[in-house]
């Protein structure tokens, strides 16, 4: 049996078992592979990591709060990897561990339309952030960044490009893109209360993503369609990611619609 995981603290809440488990029955792998969550603290990551091909681990998903630390103790980082100094993805093969990201690409599967050109604002500036931030600029996007914390947001934009902007409230008519990768919404906390823009300034031109996936649909998505704008969810990008480390990981393509059933049906709310 090859063994895949999801690494997180906590995990018990993640989707990515439910995903990949269908995806690898779809496929006709599901007696020889299987997916599971395991919940590691923070010291306990890198030596149950180093570990892991001699417990039959061939690949590993990393989630919160691991993807700045496994990148840290990889052999050898995609290149990805490496510019987004996070990874969300670990291979174990000849006594070796790399690195991959593929939260970046993810999201840019997940959007309607290419991002080359817009004006794009990005909420936040920690790890999932950078991500997006360095995605939207590879694609040639406009990209401004927000962050409840400035020097944050200045620190994102010196390491990998993007203009950090302050105001609050903002007016964000001059943006076509606007990307939720804060953690608001995530729990029951009044979104529009957080950011830094009102319900009423969306407008149907906009194109809204929020990496946030625990909502059904998230605040900021709801009021999104109200408004006749385009929006994408978390989960799609969840799925995204996923489709592509499972890809890395087996060599296969993965069944995208089999992935999007199975992780919207362990949907809480
Ligand atoms: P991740 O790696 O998942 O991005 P993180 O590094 O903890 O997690 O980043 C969380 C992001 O959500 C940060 O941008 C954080 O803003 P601060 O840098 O000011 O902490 C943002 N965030 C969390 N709670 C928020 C809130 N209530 N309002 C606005 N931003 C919030």
């Amino acid at each position: 049996m090859k063994r895949l995981a999801v690494l997180g603290h906590p995990v018990a809440h993640s989707r990515s078992p439910a995903m990949h488990n269908a995806a690898l029955a779809e496929l006709g792998l599901g007696g020889e592979w299987r997916y599971e969550a395991i919940d590691l603290a923070p010291d306990e990551l890198e030596p149950r990591v180093r570990a892991m091909e001699g417990e039959g681990v061939a690949g590993a998903n990393v989630t919160v709060p691991h993807k700045g630390a496994a990148l840290s103790l990889a052999d050898t980082l995609s290149e990805t990897a490496r510019e987004i100094g996070a990874a969300n993805t670990l291979s174990f093969a000849a006594g070796e561990i790399h690195a991959d990201n593929t939260d970046a690409q993810g999201l840019l599967d997940a959007l309607p339309t290419s991002p080359a050109g817009k004006r794009s604002l990005v909420l936040g500036a920690g790890g999932a952030a950078r991500a997006v931030v360095w995605a939207l600029l590879r694609e040639g996007a406009e990209v401004d960044v927000w962050n409840r914390t400035p020097s944050r947001a200045q620190h994102l934009c010196e390491e990998l490009g993007g203009r950090p902007v302050e105001s609050n409230p903002m007016d964000i008519r001059f943006y076509d893109l606007i990307v939720n990768s804060t953690s608001v919404g995530l729990r029951d906390e009044d979104t529009f209360a957080e950011l830094p823009f009102a319900a009423s300034d969306l407008e149907a031109k906009h194109t809204v993503v929020d990496l946030v996936y625990s909502g059904c649909p998230s605040q900021l998505l709801t009021i999104a369609a109200h408004v006749g704008a385009s929006y994408v969810g978390g989960l799609e990008i969840l799925v995204r990611q996923g489709a592509l480390s499972l890809e890395i990981w087996t060599g296969r393509s993965a069944p995208l619609d089999v992935m999007r059933d199975a992780a919207r049906a362990r949907r809480r709310i």
